[in-house]
């Protein structure tokens, strides 16, 4: 069936103490790739979306490293709404996952941890394109 059920929730290791918090992540440990690539989207308006797209190849960490976001994953059979708010929680997603940002908090700071370098021809942005490669059979009833 879809891949949603790939996609993993983790917290980060945390060591606190009188000076505060620390916390961390590293490749091939608490994330499943080596990161070569760091992004993060910020002063999103709060009435706005990011995303709108799948990866063929790329796997991301997905973390609100400051404030709360809500991310939508679809894998063309099932769609699921998360609520990250936590800079101890991060979102582990697969390849051919749909996802779309929204709900975005004032200050909100999405961080993503990605397996791979920028390509634009590894994004799909149509989502009639998405079902085709994923669901097919769900393309023909819609
Ligand atoms: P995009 O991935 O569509 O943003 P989002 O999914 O958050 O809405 O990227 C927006 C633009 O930024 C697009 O023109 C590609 C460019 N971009 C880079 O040049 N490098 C990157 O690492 C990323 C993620 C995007």
């Amino acid at each position: 069936m879809g891949k949603l059920s790939e996609v993993r929730i983790i917290k980060t290791p945390v060591l606190n103490d009188r000076r505060g918090n620390l916390s961390f992540l590293e490749s091939r440990q608490q994330v499943p790739f080596d990161i070569k690539r760091i992004y993060y989207l910020y002063d999103v308006p709060s009435t706005l979306t990011r995303g709108g797209h799948a990866h063929y190849n790329l796997q991301q960490v997905i973390m609100a490293i400051s404030g709360s976001f809500d991310i939508i994953l679809d894998d063309g059979f099932n769609s699921q709404r998360i609520h990250l708010n936590s800079p101890n929680t991060c979102l582990v997603l697969p390849t051919m996952i749909w996802r779309e940002l929204d709900n975005f908090s004032l200050g909100a700071v999405c961080l993503v941890l990605a397996s791979e370098y920028y390509s634009a021809a590894d994004y799909i942005r149509n989502y009639s394109d998405f079902i085709g490669l994923v669901n097919p059979s769900k393309d023909k009833v819609a």
